[in-house]
């Protein structure tokens, strides 16, 4: 079903179920003993949604969508993707950062997994029934924090700034923020006002990371309607087609640049070399190989 306004969902429907389908691939990565995320593959199996839960089994065969999708391959791209946001929550630690901000944390379970200095203050958002899930499963793993967790259930449509700031966010003191594998959720006038707040938010020497996709039309072609089809066949219910929003939107990188941060993007290319990984040659790795990964710091307020 295409999006709405004001609509909503759990993990297992929706865009909901594309953060059980990223925290699929961690439980991947962390197996191939690439990144170290011990919640991922037991949360994943909480949600119980048959396609991942066999997928993770080995009962699907996500060869039969493309003969390039094999776990190691899941495993390297979420490999690149997670290592990247986990080293800038690390490197804004080493400059004294103290607070940080998971936007659409989906199962991200790095306020349980990093290495955190003591009195790190960490704020997830996502929507109300995807932080309660989340919550309460790791709490029932036996799960804790390894940094002051607050979990901030609202729709980052909504007015996100007020619930941040009741939950006890410091707009005085510098914050590390991730926006990861959300942008292509929000549309184009969201992703704008997202990073307005933040923008509004963050103090001088504050960190920011999320991807920058170039050309959103790579999730609308003809390759990409083949691969959903064969998915959908192996009992996928994810259309991510009508979960995006396209039209022209701003490239991260100039507006971020044109709001007072120093930015740095890494191609998918280089990011896969950084990790000793060769970057796929197929049609669809082709497709979105013009994907960044953007880290930048607030050096002046606009
Ligand atoms: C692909 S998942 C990524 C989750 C997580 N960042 C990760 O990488 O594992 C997309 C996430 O964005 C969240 N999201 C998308 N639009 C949202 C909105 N308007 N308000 C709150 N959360 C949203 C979804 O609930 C979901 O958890």
């Amino acid at each position: 079903m295409a999006r709405t306004d004001g609509d909503s969902w759990d993990l297992a429907s929706s865009v909901g179920a594309t953060a059980t389908m990223v925290a699929g691939q961690r439980a991947l990565a962390h197996r191939e003993q690439l990144i170290d995320d011990p919640y991922a593959e037991p949360l994943v199996r909480a949600v119980g949604v048959d396609f991942f839960t066999k997928a993770l089994d080995g009962e699907i065969d996500l060869g039969d969508v493309n003969p390039a999708f094999t776990p190691r391959r899941a495993a390297e791209g979420m490999t690149v993707r997670t290592r990247f946001f986990d080293q800038v929550f690390l490197d804004a630690a080493a400059a004294g950062v103290r607070q940080a901000v998971i936007l659409a944390a989906g199962l991200d379970a790095r306020a349980y997994r990093l290495p955190w200095p003591t009195g790190t203050v960490v704020y997830e958002i996502d929507q109300p029934e995807v932080i309660e899930f989340k919550s309460t499963t790791l709490a029932d793993l036996g799960a804790t924090p390894t940094a002051q967790r607050h979990a901030v259930a609202i729709d980052l449509r909504d007015d996100w700034v007020k619930a941040l700031k009741d939950s006890g966010f410091d707009p005085s003191a510098p914050t590390a923020w991730i926006a990861e594998g959300l942008l292509i959720y929000l549309p184009p006038e969201a992703q704008d006002a997202l990073f307005d707040n933040i923008t509004a938010l963050s103090a001088p020497g504050s960190f920011v990371a999320c991807e920058q996709i170039g050309d959103m039309s790579a999730f609308d072609d003809e390759r990409h309607k083949l691969m959903s089809e064969r998915m959908k066949a192996l009992g996928s219910n994810i259309e991510i087609t009508d979960l995006i929003y396209q039209g022209d939107r701003n490239h991260v990188v100039d507006y971020l640049g044109n709001h007072g941060w120093d930015v740095a993007a890494v191609s998918m290319e280089d990011a896969y070399a950084d990790n000793d990984f060769e970057y796929p040659d197929d049609e669809m790795s082709r497709a979105f190989g013009d994907l960044k990964y953007v880290r930048a710091v607030l050096t002046r307020k606009p």
